[in-house]
């Protein structure tokens, strides 16, 4: 089966597919941006392309490990008409399809994303880039993948921790946009993430540049997520763990801020739980902590909290100047 998107003028075609119809499919000139670990699991398909082999982990995504792919690229003998596949998590996604953007003024991009996060989510929706000292993400562009070629195999040899963390992001779009996704979570995988990609193409293509704010509803729980990671250092608590309890503490904001009933969050939280997921922000983290961090994302413009609520499963609103009093009672809560 095949999606078809478009961000912007560019189309990208995301087909649902299997391991071996990637490896046959995938130009014969292409070259292969990986990590260790993707690598290590998947020899075989390592060997039939040039492939960049990059450490794992989010270090990766920085100004040194960036060069290096570039130039390996020009080692490789790339040019203009190179495709660049991104096959690796969001990680690697995020890094190769940034030097995919820069190398030449930009070579053919191709994802083939091997983590539930990045099938679901980082490989979708053109957004590249990497990380400064100065923040996550803050050196990107927006680079639109030509192909997408997802096969959920690839998630055999995922680690158990990595896949939750990533089914926090499923359960998201469920809670956001649509409620029956809930009851379908412990099924088939292909179906499942197909249909996530479904609907990140749907907010993707009314949004392509973030320009218009439809895009945000995707944020629901990232906001205290976000500042959860960065309270923690980044490394501890994965995204999709620090995006599960963030669920939790913004629905309960929903409830506080008269938009959702109170229930909601107790819902949320047995979901989360029912797949392995942290529901309670993790000791030593204080409320007044997790509202700096906040304060210093870069999505709160001007000094004001801005907010993806769910008000019942299913839908959600962006709210903004929320006030920082709500934020901490929900925050204490927990
Ligand atoms: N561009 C976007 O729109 C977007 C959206 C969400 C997240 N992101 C970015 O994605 C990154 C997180 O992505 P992630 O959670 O995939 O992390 P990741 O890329 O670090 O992968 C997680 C771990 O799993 C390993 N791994 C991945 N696939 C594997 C497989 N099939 N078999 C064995 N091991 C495998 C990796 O080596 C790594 O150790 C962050 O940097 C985040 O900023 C980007
Ligand atoms: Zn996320």
């Amino acid at each position: 089966m095949d999606i078809v998107a478009t961000l912007g003028t560019e189309k990208t075609t995301i087909h649902l597919t299997s391991v071996q119809v990637v490896q046959d499919l995938l130009p014969q000139n292409a070259v292969l941006v990986t990590d260790e670990n993707v690598a290590a699991a998947w020899p075989a398909f390592a060997d039939t392309r040039k492939t960049i082999v990059v450490p794992p982990g989010e270090g990766s995504k920085r100004i040194p490990t960036f060069e290096r792919v570039l130039e390996s690229l020009a080692e490789a003998g790339a040019d203009r008409s190179t495709p660049v596949v991104a096959w690796g998590g969001g990680v690697v996604g995020d890094l190769a399809g940034f030097a995919a953007g820069s190398y030449m003024r930009g070579v053919p991009l191709i994802q083939v994303p091997t983590s539930l996060l990045a099938m679901v989510d980082s490989s979708v929706g053109g957004k590249v880039g990497i990380d400064l000292a100065a923040g996550k993400n803050l050196a990107g562009a927006f680079v639109a993948p030509k192909d997408v070629y997802v096969a959920t195999e690839f998630l055999a040899t995922l680690p158990e921790r990595e896949f939750r963390a990533g089914m926090a992001e499923v359960i998201k779009y469920g809670f956001i946009m649509d409620a029956p996704l809930l009851d379908t979570l412990g099924g088939d995988l292909q179906p499942l993430v197909a249909r996530c990609i479904a609907l990140k193409v749907r907010v993707v293509d009314e949004d392509p540049y973030e320009t218009l704010g439809r895009r945000a509803i995707l944020n629901f729980g990232h906001t205290v997520g976000h500042a959860i990671e960065h309270a923690t250092g980044y490394g501890p608590v994965l995204h999709g763990e620090a995006v599960a309890i963030g669920m939790v503490v913004e629905s309960r904001l929903a409830h506080l801020l008269g938009l959702a009933r109170e229930e909601l969050s107790s819902e949320v939280e047995r979901v989360l739980a029912q797949h392995g997921l942290p529901t309670r922000i993790p000791e030593g983290l204080t409320p007044e902590q997790l509202l700096a961090a906040m304060r210093r994302d870069k999505k709160a413009k001007a000094g004001r909290l801005g907010f993806s609520l769910v008000s019942e499963p299913g839908k959600c609103t962006l709210v903004r100047n929320v006030p920082e009093e709500a934020v901490l009672r929900a925050l204490s809560n927990s």
